[in-house]
């Protein structure tokens, strides 16, 4: 039988690929060709994708070539990110940042995180009475937040926002990612070597307080800076959208605003938007629901597939803010689950409460077929939403 391909191409942007869809039905751990011409192993059950990201016989390392997120273009000097790291390393360094993320140590940010998004909401209000949200709200509020947890100049951020849009966009060419990967670099380095002269209140002085060398403060900053923005960015958009389009749960949300935290979740499961991050290599012979992977064999763990399972999301299209969807995979699982989720969720919480709080009559200011989504990943999300009220 010729190998199954898979493409990201989507049918309806509420839903994940046919494609992803139709394997979970048919074929749920398959050996797949992807569009790229790659080969791997592509898991879309839930119980599946958790066993294999709890797995640490699973690597995140890329710098093997094998490793379907093995990417040529950083270079020869490239410091290891966290998120390609293996134990212990990776234990070692994340010990070093997670104090940072704990939800009570979030909760001391909730009244300066409200201040970011009500600035953002007056300057809306100030102007005409129909914006770009992703310009106005959706990537603003999490690039504020992000620089002022790390110290990173928020002056800065076109510099930082078109970088790492340039290097995760998939149709970049490896030259353009790799160009977009120095600037952000030498960025880093700079601000870096400044607080070890300059330390400030902030995440990257108090990492090199702690005696991390300078190189792993930079990566460590690196990674935070771009995964800090642009996911949260990308499910601001997603999740209003979804809400002025479905105007049931608009209300339900409205007359309710105790459902926030479950609506939050809720969209999270429901877009999963890192479609295709779950990406490992296989260090041996493992076995995950009944069949044998074997080492040096690549996997991709579609979260997206194992979000929409019957067998632990019941009805799983419909959209249920009361349903508790905690247990889904969007932020990852295991070892490298998400360092930001306490951060995205409080985020998130706070624009949408707020948002329908002050804008009431807010609605979309183009036909929903004709929002621009980001299909071409890493991450699904949209490039423009026209909003009016
Ligand atoms: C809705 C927003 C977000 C989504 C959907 C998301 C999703 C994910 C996923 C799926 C992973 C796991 C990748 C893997 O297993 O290889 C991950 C890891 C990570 N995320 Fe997020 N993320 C979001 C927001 C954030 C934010 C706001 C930050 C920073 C403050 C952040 C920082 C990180 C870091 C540092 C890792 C790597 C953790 C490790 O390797 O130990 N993320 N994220």
């Amino acid at each position: 039988m010729a190998t199954p391909t898979i493409s990201i191409d989507r049918t309806d942007p509420y839903h994940p690929p046919r494609s992803h869809l139709q394997l979970q039905s048919e074929a749920p751990i398959t050996w797949v060709q992807m569009a790229d011409g790659r080969q791997l192993w592509v898991l879309t059950r839930h119980e599946d994708v958790r066993a294999m990201l709890g797995d640490r016989r699973f690597s995140s390392d890329r710098r093997d070539p094998r490793h379907p997120s093995h990417t040529p273009y950083v270079g020869p000097d490239h410091r290891q990110q966290l998120i390609e790291m293996d134990a212990p390393d990776h234990t070692r360094l994340r010990r070093s940042v997670v104090g940072e993320f704990t939800v009570q140590r979030l909760a001391a940010w909730r009244p300066r995180i409200q201040e970011i998004v009500d600035e953002a909401i007056d300057a809306m209000l100030a102007g005409p009475s129909e914006v770009d949200l992703v310009e106005a709200l959706s990537l603003p509020v999490p690039s504020k937040v992000i620089s002022e947890l790390l110290g990173v100049p928020y002056a800065d951020h076109d510099f930082f926002q078109e970088n790492s849009a340039d290097f995760s966009r998939r149709d970049s060419t490896d030259e353009e990612k790799g160009k977009a990967i120095g600037h952000l670099k030498s960025y880093l380095a700079d601000l870096v070597q400044h607080k070890v002269t300059s330390p400030g209140n902030d995440l990257l002085s108090r990492q090199l307080a702690s005696g991390a060398d300078l190189a792993e403060v930079e990566a460590l900053g690196f990674l935070l800076l771009v995964a800090g923005h642009e996911t949260t960015a990308n499910m601001i958009s997603l999740s209003v959208a979804t809400l002025l389009d479905k105007r049931e749960h608009l209300s339900a949300l409205r007359d309710d605003p105790q459902l926030t935290v479950g609506a939050v979740e809720e969209l999270l499961r429901y877009f999963s938007i890192a479609e295709v991050g779950a990406a490992r290599l296989a260090t041996e012979d493992v076995e995950i629901g009944g069949s044998l992977i074997r080492a040096g064999e690549g996997v991709l763990g579609l979260t997206n597939t194992a979000n929409r399972d019957p067998d632990v999301f019941p009805d799983p299209d419909a959209l249920d803010f009361t349903r508790m969807a905690r247990n889904h995979l969007a932020f990852g699982f295991g070892p490298h689950q998400c360092l930001g989720q306490n951060l995205a969720r409080i985020e998130l919480e706070i624009v949408l409460a707020t948002l329908l709080r002050r804008i009431p009559n807010l609605r979309l200011a183009m036909p929903f077929e004709d929002i621009p989504f980001k299909e071409q990943g890493p991450n699904y999300g949209v490039f423009e939403l026209k909003v009016a009220w």
